[in-house]
């Protein structure tokens, strides 16, 4: 468990956010063509000067269609490097460099050739959430939004699957496939630490909310959840249902999101303590910097590239 002072002293919450800095970020922007991408879970302020924010699918077909010069991605390492990916010919930049997912860093390719040379003829699908090298051994990428469908639509029988233990026991009950899941235990140390609990307390401050929950939540949380998407999904959700009230059991940045885009409703965090800091670091001063200097830049080896664009790609394609 997460102690939330030492996190927010972490964070730096009070990162002045001028209107100054917005002329100036906005003004780079159309000298250097450059188009900002932000993840639901970004700094309100971030989300704000961004051309567009979404989940990780949605991201990664914004980066695809891209056709800026410069992509300034304000999300964690797996996701600019995806955009990398698709785009070897622009300037990806990341704010911080340091806006590392942890998750990420739970799988190793050669943890994951081991496994497949344990399993031949099994499919390997791996959570986007995952990095280049990573994604280069894989036969196909799947997010949140599409983890199950992905799954389904392999050839083989069994499917090897990683790193999200929570996400696998989503899809487990949404497909027939057998899951190898590796690690076993791989997991957003964010959402694993939502607890029944905390959904038990939200549950006693606001009777009758509906409980809306991302599928890296632990089972129990999933089983108790009345709707599991992606980010995205999770907002889209809210809009078009008909309950006034919510129990959101995610990061607490897609809060600023729900409230926007669904005023007349009323959103709780499940946890006040479920903050991302890799994806708080980004500020909108160092996105001004980023812009100024073009860098830090993020690239990934031609041949690494190569690969794991391929899996991407036919992530792209079934949809
Ligand atoms: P989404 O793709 O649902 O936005 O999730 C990304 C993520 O990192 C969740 O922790
Ligand atoms: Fe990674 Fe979890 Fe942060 Fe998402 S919320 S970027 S999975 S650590």
């Amino acid at each position: 468990m997460v102690d939330e002072q030492s996190l927010r002293n972490k964070i730096d919450v009070s990162e002045p956010s001028g209107m100054k800095l917005v002329e100036e970020i906005e003004r780079l922007k159309t000298k250097k063509n450059a188009l900002i991408l932000a993840h639901n879970y970004q700094r309100a302020e971030v989300q704000d000067v961004a051309d567009f924010v979404g989940d990780s699918l949605e991201l990664a077909r914004r980066a695809a269609e891209a056709d800026a010069d410069v992509i300034v991605f304000c999300g964690v390492d797996f996701m600019a490097e995806t955009a990398a990916v698709l785009n070897p010919d622009k300037k990806v930049l990341i704010p911080d460099a340091g806006a590392t997912c942890p998750m990420a860093q739970m799988l190793t390719a050669s943890a994951l050739r081991r496994v497949r040379a344990e399993h031949p003829g099994a499919a390997v699908v791996l959570y986007i959430n995952t990095l280049a090298e990573s994604k280069a051994e894989a036969d196909c990428v799947c997010t949140s939004a599409n983890a199950a469908a992905v799954v389904n639509a392999m050839d083989a029988e069994t499917v090897i699957f990683g790193p999200d233990a929570n996400l696998a026991y989503y899809v487990r009950r949404r497909s027939p496939k057998e899951l190898v899941v590796v690690p076993e235990r791989g997991l957003c140390p964010t959402h694993h630490q939502i607890a029944m609990e905390d959904v038990e307390a939200a549950r006693r401050r606001h009777p009758g909310a509906k409980l809306v929950a991302h599928p890296e939540c632990v089972p129990e949380v999933q089983d108790a959840a009345d709707h599991i998407a992606s980010t995205s999904g999770m907002v889209r959700f809210c809009r078009e249902d008909a309950a006034a009230e919510y129990l959101i059991a995610t990061e607490i940045g897609l809060l600023h999101r729900l409230r926007r885009e669904a005023p007349q409703k009323r959103f709780h965090a499940v946890s006040e303590t479920a903050v991302c800091p890799q994806m708080k670091m980004h500020t909108l001063p160092k996105i001004l910097r980023a812009l100024e200097r073009e860098r830090p830049t993020v690239t990934v080896p031609k041949e690494t590239a190569d690969a794991a664009r391929e899996a991407i790609q036919r992530m792209l394609e079934l949809e």
